[in-house]
């Protein structure tokens, strides 16, 4: 029987900010600007984090521009696919970093980072490979297809020291029954920030649908 690896201290952060965080708002960018929009509107419905993916150039300067005109806010950057890539995300000021899956590279550099890191598994074998370099809270993606809530009660078995944050496919309707299982500290989604709305300037919408999402958190059984 080999030993439970030691949770490290920012491995542990990991699961603190996502508990923290309840609810962690996707969001992809097309200029630098809209990321400190979108981070006021969260903030001013209630949220306290935000995931900006790299899948466009203006992302990390969306980043830096959050972290600066928002205090408070919580600003990760997602999608890093590689080690440069969450080098650039730490250089823009990330304060965390999600990946969607996580190849052994990559697990090894975001080991070596010095802020929390959530690493993206969808199998056994992966969350096994994770959990033994010492991470405890992972990114559960793309949840909802890979079997969503039968999968997290299934995962809790073999693996009971792992804490997830499902994403993908997961809306403000099937929120709560994820956020209501042991092993979950945290759910990942762009319902809070659908493009129809930043596209068309929307805030307004995205702070209301930050606010409802604040009330499920507050709702959850462990809060
Ligand atoms: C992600 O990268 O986490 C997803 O794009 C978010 O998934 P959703 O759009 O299905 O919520």
């Amino acid at each position: 029987m080999t030993a439970t690896p030691v949770v490290q201290p920012l491995f542990r952060q990991a699961t603190e900010l996502l508990r923290g965080a309840g609810i962690m708002p996707v969001v992809t960018v097309e200029r630098a600007g809209q990321g400190r929009s979108i981070a006021l509107a969260l903030a001013e419905g209630g949220l306290g984090a935000i995931e900006i993916t790299l899948r466009t150039p203006a992302a990390l300067a969306a980043i830096s521009a959050a972290k600066r005109d928002v205090p408070g806010m919580l600003v990760g950057a997602g999608t890093i696919l590689d080690p440069a890539q969450a080098q650039d995300a730490l250089a823009a000021g990330a304060d965390f970093i999600v990946t969607p899956g996580t190849t052994p590279a990559l697990a090894e550099a975001l080991a070596a980072l010095p802020i929390p890191c959530i690493p993206g598994a969808a199998t056994i074998s992966e969350m096994l490979a994770l959990a033994a370099l010492g991470f405890e809270s992972l990114k559960l993606f793309p949840a909802v297809p890979i079997g969503g809530i039968a999968l997290l009660n299934s995962v809790a078995g073999p693996l009971p020291q792992l804490r997830f944050c499902p994403t993908g496919g997961i809306d403000e309707a099937s929120a709560p029954a994820f956020l209501a299982l042991p092993n979950v500290v945290c759910v990942g989604g762009s319902w809070m920030v659908s493009k129809e709305w930043i596209a068309a300037g929307r805030f307004d919408a995205v702070t209301e649908s930050a606010a409802r999402a604040r009330a499920l958190i507050d709702a959850r059984p462990s809060a």
